[in-house]
């Protein structure tokens, strides 16, 4: 991977939504589930790399509040992988400074799989070297609402509402937004990915399957990151 010094510009936040499991798999005549093992495998290289580059925040899209309309045997098999990934790398995700961090909920969830990312966030909360923001169970609108009915219920005034408290609400809390949303397998749509949150983030969407997105492909994202001119909204530097 290339050194973070050969980039003129790191995204403090890659937020990506790995998609493409299903087809890899198919590609190779293999069942769904093989692609979501495959893509599980993936996500330590991906955040290795990450890390080397200085990129603060990896979060990734694992489990979207609409994916529980998947078959139930797909559906189980996804919440299999994460408590057995969870269980088998806690230790080297530790002893590698990865600090774990959840967006979503936890409602629906088995308590075994609720225990296992409790232990994971509380063993990994001090570590520095990088975070990785599991969205499991997560929804854009569903978060926003969350938030909206929290910051009702705590009694702030409506004046009091702005967008840092706002921000303050949502899972992300204390996160930096993200700066680029990867998206893999060639659709070119948020699907409820950190809708508040992405707000000025650069997009960048490729045709590879995501168990097949390996360093060269986050080297050539993190490149096109570099090249854009981000504005937010304001006029261009003279
Ligand atoms: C999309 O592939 C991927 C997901 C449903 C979520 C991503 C999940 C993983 C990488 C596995 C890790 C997740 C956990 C919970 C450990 P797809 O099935 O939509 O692929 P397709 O569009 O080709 O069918």
């Amino acid at each position: 991977m290339t050194e973070a010094t050969a980039l003129a510009r790191i995204p403090r936040h890659v937020a990506i939504i790995m998609d493409g499991n299903g087809r890899w798999a198919r590609a190779r005549g293999q069942p769904r589930l093989a692609g979501h093992r495959a893509g599980t495998r993936n996500i330590r290289r991906v955040l290795k790399a990450c890390a080397s580059c200085g990129v603060e925040v990896l979060t990734i899209y694992a489990f979207s509040t609409e994916n529980w309309g998947r078959p139930s045997a797909e559906v189980r098999g996804l919440m299999r992988l994460l408590e057995q990934a969870l269980t088998e790398q806690l230790a080297e995700l530790h002893a590698e400074g990865v600090q774990i961090r959840h967006s979503g909920s936890l409602e629906r969830v088995s308590e075994s799989l609720s225990k296992a990312i409790q232990e994971a966030l509380e063993l990994t909360k001090d570590n520095q070297r990088i975070i990785l923001n599991v969205a499991f169970n997560y929804g854009g609108r569903a978060e926003i609402m969350n938030a909206v009915r929290r910051i009702i219920a705590d009694g702030i005034a409506a004046e009091e509402v702005n967008e840092d408290l706002f921000t303050r609400y949502l899972h992300t809390a204390g996160l930096p937004d993200p700066d680029l949303i990867i998206r893999t397998a060639g659709e070119m749509r948020l699907s409820n990915f950190l809708i508040w949150q992405g707000a000025y983030a650069e997009y960048y969407s490729i045709p590879t399957y995501w168990p097949d997105f390996d360093q060269e492909e986050l080297r050539k994202a993190l490149e096109a990151y570099a090249a854009r001119e981000r504005r937010f909204g304001r006029l261009k530097n003279r």
